[in-house]
């Protein structure tokens, strides 16, 4: 068996993924594929909870996304890459988990608020979607994952997480809920209390220059966007400064682009400190320069994706093999579950 630290991460299928969800977790991903034991879940089922009525493009927002993984460098033959709707000890965890916690700690996730108010939910949303914080911390401990690499937003569903696993530890395993992380009496647990592992740029401002980059709220590059459209995208990023020689905020969204996309540090550096200056240096030629910059990043990865496009046969063989991989890990940790809380009946077994 393997001794390697647990990495559990995905994505809901909303459409393409975009340079947020880059350099937020997956750029993160690729390197933790080499020395840890990786699973990235398609979160397909927790579309489901805003979108039921889509089930079409839902679909094909799962297959798309893991042309995107692809195409970032994530490597199948290391990393499991899973289908959340066919790995059921998620969703039995999920019951389970439901009568863990308090409905109203439940609703007072920061990240279910913000969207409930984001999407325009209002007081419609179906009993299934504040379940999808429940549901996320099954998707993690069905793992008995030690790290979830995440964006800053998803901070709350981790700590929500981390409540589940001590709660059961304490009620089933006996292990006090006041222990470090790391104590030894924890392996007498089923969970490891799992930590969240953000990224440099936790959260990739939009091309509005306002919001974080999300499709939804049109502010976003995808990883298929053309040199044209890279450029065009950033010219759109509001700077409020007024000329050359006005000295520029070190902290702007332009900035940030420059941080997170300049790989060359010199150069990066000497923008900023131009920029901060105000020392003849134009917002226009910033933009081009790390639209340019974005490109290069952009330009294997779309050649690497799109060799899988159109071919939905090879997408579904690769799903087939990491929802393989993920059953095998959950149904252990599902029977050591059931075992804890006394539904240990029988074995099954669960062959795909
Ligand atoms: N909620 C995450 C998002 O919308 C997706 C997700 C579902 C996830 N289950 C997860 C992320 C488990 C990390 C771990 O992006």
């Amino acid at each position: 068996m393997s001794t390697r630290e647990v990495i559990l991460t995905g994505d809901t299928p909303t459409g393409q993924l975009h340079l947020g969800h880059y350099v937020g977790s997956v750029r993160r991903r690729v390197e933790l594929q080499d020395t840890h034991d990786c699973y990235f879940l398609l979160a397909n089922m927790h579309a489901y909870t805003t979108r039921s009525h889509q089930p079409n493009e839902i679909h094909s927002d799962t297959l798309e996304i893991v042309r995107d993984y692809l195409a970032m460098g994530i490597n199948p033959e290391k990393s499991a890459i899973f289908l959340q709707s066919e790995t059921p000890a998620i969703a039995e965890l999920t019951f389970l988990f439901a009568m863990l916690l308090p409905f109203n700690r439940v609703m007072r996730n920061p990240t279910l608020k913000e969207e409930i108010k984001v999407k325009g939910l209002g007081d419609n949303y179906s009993f299934g979607f504040p379940l999808y914080a429940v549901g996320q911390t099954a998707d993690i401990l069905a793992f008995r994952a030690h790290a979830v690499p995440v964006g800053e937003d998803q901070i709350p569903h981790i700590e929500l997480t981390r409540e589940v696993a001590r709660r059961f530890n304490k009620l089933y395993c006996g292990i006090d809920e006041n222990v470090e992380d790391d104590a030894p009496e924890m392996k007498n647990g089923v969970f490891p209390i799992p930590r969240a592992d953000v990224g440099k740029v936790g959260r990739l401002i939009g091309t509005d220059g306002v919001n974080k980059m999300s499709k939804s709220l049109n502010n976003a590059i995808l990883i298929t966007d053309t040199p044209k459209k890279v450029k065009k995208k950033l010219g759109q990023l509001y700077t409020g400064r007024q000329s050359m020689t006005d000295p520029g905020d070190a902290n702007s969204s332009l900035m940030q682009y420059v941080d997170t996309f300049i790989t060359d540090e010199t150069r990066a550096a000497e923008i900023k400190d131009k920029y901060v200056r105000g020392d003849n240096i134009g917002d226009g030629h910033v933009k081009v320069e790390v639209a340019a910059a974005i490109s290069e990043l952009l330009e294997p990865m779309q050649e690497r994706r799109a060799q899988y496009e159109g071919d939905d046969e090879t997408i579904v063989d690769i799903i087939r093999g990491g929802t393989a991989r993920a059953n095998a890990r959950t149904e252990e940790t599902l029977s050591m579950a059931k075992e804890a809380c006394g539904l240990d009946f029988f074995s099954r077994s669960i062959t795909f």
